[in-house]
């Protein structure tokens, strides 16, 4: 975490006085907490200026804090708060707004604002040296019960890749399992979901056996991500494009399998970054030249992509992370790097991960980053030290 502390006393403009304790006025800051009249947070009240505010909450030792908002009418809104906000949750530059502080001798708690680029790269980059979990050489990567991240091998010969968990806290090994001709997995409600040399996708319990299902693909599936709210599943494969599966409730069997109308023919698909809130996920090739694009669903049941949604990412991309702050990581295999855009295309920026063929990624809480090589770079943890707030 960085190390800032904002006390409040030295960041005041000036100290009021009044006649039996010091109360402390931010200019031109608010706090970007939406308030909703929740009577258990605070309440709104309505007068001709700040300063009846001020008496009024100087009467009432339950606020903490408070804004006074200055209107056209040359009214005031002022809204009470019943604790104080963490120091990200305060915004700076708002011309029409003050904040009263009643507790001088409290503090700001830190989070960090995880969604500024800038700062997340410089503390992802800081943090990137002594990550290696494994090295072996390994493809895909994603979310497994309890905890755990799994990971699938790459050897030369297919049949001998296995399927590696491990602990997301403390990166050690848990367990191996060798499905033969194993090259793509995914972890859904307690089934295991195994793409193989086989064309086709099997559907697992938690102990491996017995196979509850198999659906011949035709094609190696070379991604497998999940629609959650909707129980689907997302496959990408190579030459021939984006299947969607529904999933079966309680058996997790596949069904209702169709293809997505592609739009890169004969390249191969390994990255999909679901918008889990929007029916919607962003789909990329590892190829030259295909930029990066977003299918959505449309009421008529079908997905479409336009040039609405489109990313500009010329480089081969082997995986893609939707964030909390809805920005898009894209994952670049040849050039070991990892570029971040925001949704409208703008690039935010970028950062090189050092080690070489770079192959998929994962985020999770405080932006711990997993990534995959596929050569002895194996797998990393890359555990910046940042203090975000908890996943919306
Ligand atoms: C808060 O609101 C609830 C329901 O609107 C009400 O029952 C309760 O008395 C209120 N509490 C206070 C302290 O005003
Ligand atoms: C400001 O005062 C006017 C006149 O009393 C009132 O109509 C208006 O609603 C007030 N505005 C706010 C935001 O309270
Ligand atoms: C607050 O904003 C006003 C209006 O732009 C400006 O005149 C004033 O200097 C600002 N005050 C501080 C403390 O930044
Ligand atoms: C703030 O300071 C006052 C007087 O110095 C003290 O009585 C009070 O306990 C302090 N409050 C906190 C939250 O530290
Ligand atoms: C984002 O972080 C950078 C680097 O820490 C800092 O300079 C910049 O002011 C921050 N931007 C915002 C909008 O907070
Ligand atoms: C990385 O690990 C090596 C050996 O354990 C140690 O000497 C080195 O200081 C570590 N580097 C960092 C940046 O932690
Ligand atoms: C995950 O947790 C559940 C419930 O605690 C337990 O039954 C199961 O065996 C665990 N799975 C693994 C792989 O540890
Ligand atoms: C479904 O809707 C989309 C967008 O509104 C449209 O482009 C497409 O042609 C429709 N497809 C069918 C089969 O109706
Ligand atoms: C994209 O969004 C960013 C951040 O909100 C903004 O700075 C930029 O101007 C936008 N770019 C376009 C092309 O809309
Ligand atoms: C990443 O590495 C490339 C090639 O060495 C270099 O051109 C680029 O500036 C680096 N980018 C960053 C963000 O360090
Ligand atoms: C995030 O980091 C903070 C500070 O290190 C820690 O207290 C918190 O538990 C972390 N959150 C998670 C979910 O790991």
């Amino acid at each position: 975490m960085r190390v800032l502390h904002y006390f409040l006393m030295l960041s005041l403009v000036p100290h009021l006085t009044v006649s039996f304790s010091p109360y402390g006025i931010l200019r031109n800051a608010s706090i970007k907490l939406p308030f909703d009249l929740n009577n258990d947070t605070g309440y709104t009240i309505e007068t001709a200026s700040c300063n009846q505010c001020l008496c009024h909450a100087a009467h009432n030792p339950v606020v903490a804090i408070f804004t006074c908002t200055r209107h056209e009418m040359s009214n005031f809104t002022c809204q009470m708060y019943y604790f104080i906000p963490k120091r990200d949750e305060i915004e700076y530059q708002n011309y029409d707004t003050d904040l009263y502080l009643m507790r001088t001798n409290s503090t700001f708690e830190e989070k960090d604002d995880c969604c500024n680029t800038t700062m997340l790269i410089e503390e992802i980059t800081k943090a990137l040296q002594n990550t290696s979990i494994s090295t072996e050489k390994f493809l895909t990567l994603s979310e497994g019960e309890n905890n755990t991240i799994l990971a699938v091998t790459s050897c030369n010969d297919p049949k001998d890749n296995a399927l590696l968990s491990f602990n997301r806290f403390t990166g050690q090994s848990i367990s191996m399992e060798h499905t033969s001709s194993l090259i793509s997995a995914g972890y859904y409600k307690e089934r295991y979901y195994f793409g193989t040399t086989a064309k086709d996708i099997g559907v697992y319990a938690r102990n491996m056996t017995p196979n509850l299902g198999r659906v011949g693909i035709g094609v190696e599936i070379r991604t497998i991500r999940f629609l959650k709210k909707t129980q689907k599943m997302l496959a990408g494969a190579s030459t021939s494009g984006i299947y969607l599966c529904d999933i079966v409730p309680n058996s997790g069997t596949l069904t209702n399998c169709i293809t997505i109308p592609n739009i890169a023919p004969e390249k191969e698909l390994h990255a999909i970054g679901v918008l889990q809130d929007e029916m919607a996920f962003y789909v990329g090739w590892n190829a030259v030249g295909q930029d990066i694009h977003l299918y959505r669903w449309q009421p008529n049941d079908t997905w479409v992509t336009d040039a609405s949604g489109k990313i500009g990412h010329s480089a081969p991309t082997t995986d893609l992370v939707v964030d909390n702050c809805q920005r898009i990581w894209a994952v670049e295999p040849r050039s070991d790097r990892i570029r971040i855009y925001h949704r409208n295309s703008t690039l935010l920026g970028e950062m090189n991960v050092t080690g070489t063929n770079l192959f998929n990624l994962m985020i999770m809480e405080n932006y711990t980053i997993f990534i995959t090589h596929e050569s002895s770079d194996g797998l990393r943890a890359i555990r910046p030290s940042l203090n975000c707030r908890p996943v919306p």
